[in-house]
């Protein structure tokens, strides 16, 4: 490793979701999501964008697997749309969408791509709402019965499995601020949904393990450096409470079958009810952990700052400045978090399943991008990755956030993440200079002097 390459065998890869790409949001007999319906209603996106058309990855998949292949990516992490296959959540199914998983499948393994599939990343049938979401208890099983579905239509193609992706944003961004869909906010639903997810998350383990399918199974979660704001006792008893919020609540019960009991006596107005057995249901061996990873932020104490009483400040590493969306940038931070998990969860084996940048680009007449800042940043990060596995962190795989230009959620199509730039008008793809930089990193399995 140290002529700078990478264990043999590291994955390479570049991910996306199906919300943010696809489009066809109701063709081919797809049935409606949360998303659908939360960007269909006024005033919830920037620009009154929406999903409808996003990358028309729907119509397109062919082309976007060719250009994977020219970019000489090894996996491509993309995500299954549940309302696709199962437009009411559960019963009838609807064999287009299925068939539309299985083409994609089909052809990256034609032209050597391991394809990484989430069952979840923030598209719920409506229908699933409409009974309660994810604060019903029910979703849990009806989320098995779906992923039961998708991993007997294609677990023996499909070597990588995850079961969701950053439990954080569906359980508060969904249901407790409102910002993402279904745009709830109340914080005993969001701890309800927290602990649902996490027992659809085992359901769905012990379903692999049963079936005995090949390939590994994990999930991923928003990883943060998070840092006391000062050495006050509050600053450093709110960074704690930040750390258990968004990591531990999830982790913990995963790795070591327990919940934080701290953070459970501060928001015990709003615990979730937790039956006999669940624990167990959700402390599986998993095959890996995903870490996304974007932020770096300081957390101090504030008598205003809502339930958990803090607030949070994005920090930079010296010279770095912030990114397109005002996110920070830290490469430091990723090595910091690897080394974390390893010694808090008994070094298990994590797949950076995102790290990526949103940059204010600019195009030459061709429509060519020469985003130079984005090449800066992955490789800051990849360096930060290598320092992780020096250091003894069993990282396996490194995938850049994005494939393409998408749609990013609540701030619409404004923010661009993508190697490969989309031309929304007409949908043409153009590689971007950071395009052509991640291939000849790939092809030299690591950062080129
Ligand atoms: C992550 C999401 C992904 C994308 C990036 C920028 O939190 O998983 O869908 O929006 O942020």
């Amino acid at each position: 490793m140290d002529d700078g390459k990478f264990p043999e065998g590291f994955l390479w890869g570049a991910a996306t979701s199906a919300y943010q790409i696809e489009g066809a949001w109701n063709e081919d007999g797809k049935g409606e999501s949360i998303w659908d319906r939360f960007t269909h209603r006024p005033f919830t996106i920037l620009n009154g964008d929406n999903g409808d058309v996003a990358c028309d990855h729907y119509h397109r998949m062919h082309e976007d697997v060719n250009l994977m292949s020219e970019l000489n990516l090894k996996t491509y992490r993309f995500s299954i749309s549940w309302p696709r296959v199962l437009p009411h959540g559960h019963g009838q199914i609807n064999e287009k969408g299925i068939d539309f998983y299985n083409r994609l499948v089909d052809h990256l393994l034609d032209v050597n791509i391991i394809p990484n599939a989430t069952l979840y990343h923030w598209d719920l049938p409506q229908y699933i709402q409409d009974a309660g979401g994810w604060p019903n208890r029910d979703c849990a099983d009806w989320f098995a019965e779906y992923a039961n579905l998708v991993l007997n239509r294609l677990a023996d193609r499909i070597p990588l499995w995850t079961t969701f992706n950053e439990p954080h944003a569906i359980a508060y961004n969904g249901y407790a601020t409102g910002t993402l869909a279904p745009g709830i906010a109340d914080y005993s639903k969001a701890y309800g949904a927290v602990h649902h997810l996490l027992l659809a998350h085992g359901k769905t383990v012990q379903l692999f393990r049963q079936e005995g399918y090949e390939g590994e199974i994990g999930t991923v979660m928003n990883f943060r450096n998070y840092l006391p704001a000062s050495d006050k006792e509050a600053d450093v008893a709110a960074f704690q409470r930040a750390n258990d919020n968004w990591m531990s609540i999830f982790a913990s019960p995963i790795f070591k079958g327990q919940y934080p009991v701290e953070l459970f006596e501060w928001i015990s107005a709003h615990k979730p009810h937790i039956h006999d057995g669940d624990m167990e249901i959700i402390h599986q061996p998993i095959d890996f952990l995903g870490v996304n990873y974007y932020f770096n932020r300081e957390v101090a104490f504030d008598p205003n700052g809502g339930l958990l009483k803090l607030s949070m400040t994005p920090v930079s590493s010296q010279d770095w400045g912030y990114t397109a969306l005002g996110w920070e940038k830290n490469p430091g931070g990723l090595t910091k978090v690897l080394l974390d998990i390893k010694d808090r969860y008994d070094n298990p084996k994590i797949y950076i399943t995102e790290n990526g940048c949103a940059v204010n680009e600019t195009t030459n007449e061709g429509g060519f991008v020469d985003d130079s800042e984005r090449i800066k940043y992955l490789q800051a990060h990849i360096s930060a990755t290598q320092d992780a596995l020096h250091a003894g962190v069993n990282v396996g795989g490194y995938y850049v956030w994005s494939l393409m230009d998408n749609f990013e959620w609540a701030y619409g199509y404004e923010p661009r993440f993508g190697l490969v730039r989309i031309e929304y008008q007409d949908g043409r793809r153009i590689p971007k200079q950071s395009a052509l930089w991640f291939s000849n990193v790939i092809a030299n399995n690591g950062l080129i002097e």
